[in-house]
């Protein structure tokens, strides 16, 4: 068997825990594979929203396994919390959720690393999660990192206080940044003997056991390409590679054991924090998106920022991520416009181009727009696409045409069922 993978080819919260939910059933095992809780998955159903940061979007199917790769970056007290919202659904923890020894810990001196490094930054700053992320995966590179499996080694205090005493060496040189690390420290430990509850696991042989034995297995991802250290827009983007090569080493499976690759997007854009984003509307119309869709972000609560959909920018997350079919998103949230706008260039010093160039922070953007017509009709009871307005059918079509992968799922609202298949 071949590891299936969806992530998502946008700026993040294109809605992949709701589709990771929704094909759930068709997998035996659901594996997260990079980032940490940066993410902020929301899932939908019986009345009841869920949002999960580390675990994956599997946990609420039953007899289903949850794995959290090596490619992840996990905060005890986080963790812990997500555990605790999660008792009262009576998840059976220590049989369907279990973690890569291989998995890196964020300290909570990380955390304030992160702060001290965005408060340095000012205007600059990259608009953190503040979650720890850039300086755990720095540690995690630079070979100071502590990982899940040191939790059960004898002298993981003395490992735990010699990163701490680096960090906090580091910390010296910010100016004006205060903190009470103690106050910090005390949840910190207190997840860390929840965790220990939970069976820690070399994932890479698990998830290839499985595949061996004929288990269907799917891989999460976080963030979006756009958000990729290497191909997303660089420095405004997370620490690690949230693209389908990224499940390869955030799991240990090997390239040819990659199967189908969905690739998600929203039926228009967003982006939450700083850095460059062509299609933005700092208008009515973008006002608007953010508010019928409820663009809010789901970990820090920071509005979204909105936008048409971005062609070029998409072409490019396809061809990175080998992506086999498409899943778009909130198509309801466009339910009332006359017309949709479609960017398919940018005007760049001048010149029309299609793809995203190097210096993107640099030089003025402008995009390109198509227009096509709206439906002007609500979508959030459709149950069966064909029944679909002509003009979403003909949306659909368009963005195949340009994109050149089939669209196979249509989402109309947040919940499970509000899930469309188009073929
Ligand atoms: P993720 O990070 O990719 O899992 O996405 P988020 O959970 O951060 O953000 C997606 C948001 O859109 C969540 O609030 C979802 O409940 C919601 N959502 C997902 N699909 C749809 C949809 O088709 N229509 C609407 N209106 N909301 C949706
Ligand atoms: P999900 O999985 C949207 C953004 C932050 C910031 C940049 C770097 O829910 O789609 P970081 O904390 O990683 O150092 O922040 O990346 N970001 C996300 N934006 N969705 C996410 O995750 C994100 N995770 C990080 O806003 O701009
Ligand atoms: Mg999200």
């Amino acid at each position: 068997m071949k590891v299936d993978v969806l992530l998502g080819l946008q700026w993040g919260d294109e809605g992949k825990g709701k589709i990771v939910d929704v094909l759930t059933p068709q997998y035996d095992i659901i594996a997260r594979f990079q980032g940490g809780p940066n993410a902020g998955h929301t899932l939908e159903f019986e009345g009841i929203k869920h949002v999960l940061h580390t675990i994956p979007s599997g946990i609420f199917r039953k007899d289903v396994i949850n794995i959290v790769g090596n490619g992840v970056v996990i905060d005890p007290v986080i963790f812990n919390g997500e555990l605790e919202k999660l008792r009262p659904f009576n998840v059976d923890f220590k049989k369907v959720l279990l973690i890569s020894k291989k998995a890196h810990l964020i300290l909570p001196t990380h955390k304030l690393l992160d702060a001290a490094s965005e408060q340095s930054k000012g205007k600059n700053k990259i608009g953190s999660t503040l979650k720890g992320i850039g300086p755990t995966y720095m540690d995690k590179t630079g070979r100071n990192g502590l990982r899940v499996g040191d939790i059960l080694s004898p002298n993981f205090k003395d490992k735990y206080d010699a990163l701490v005493e680096k960090h906090l060496g580091i910390l010296k040189h910010y100016e004006d940044f205060t903190f009470d690390l103690s106050a910090l420290e005390k949840p910190w430990f207190e997840g860390i003997e929840v965790m220990k509850q939970l069976d820690f696991i070399d994932s890479e042989h698990y998830v290839n056991a499985a595949l061996k034995a004929g288990k269907k297995v799917l891989a999460e991802g976080a963030q979006g390409t756009m958000l990729d250290v290497d191909f997303g827009t660089y420095p405004f983007v997370t620490s690690s590679n949230t693209v389908t090569a990224g499940t390869c080493t955030g799991l240990g499976v090997a390239p040819s054991k990659i199967g189908n690759v969905i690739g998600i997007f929203k039926a228009y854009c967003t982006r939450v924090g700083s850095g460059p984003f062509p299609t933005e509307l700092n208008d009515e119309v973008g006002e608007k998106i953010r508010k019928d869709g409820h663009e809010f972000g789901a970990t820090t609560g920071r509005p979204r920022r909105t936008g048409w959909i971005d062609l070029p920018a998409l072409k490019y997350a396809i061809m990175i991520n080998g992506v086999t079919e498409l899943s778009m998103m909130k198509a309801d949230v466009l339910d009332d416009f006359d017309a949709i706008k479609v960017c398919t260039h940018y005007i760049v010093n001048g010149e029309k181009i299609d793809y995203f160039p190097f210096d993107i922070n640099d030089v003025e953007v402008t995009p390109v727009y198509e227009e096509v017509k709206g439906w002007n009709t609500n979508l959030t009871n459709l149950t069966n696409f064909a029944d679909a307005p002509t003009e979403l059918k003909d949306y659909i079509k368009y963005l195949e045409r340009n994109l050149e992968v089939p669209v196979t799922v249509v989402s109309v609202g947040p919940d499970r069922t509000q899930t469309l298949n188009t073929k």
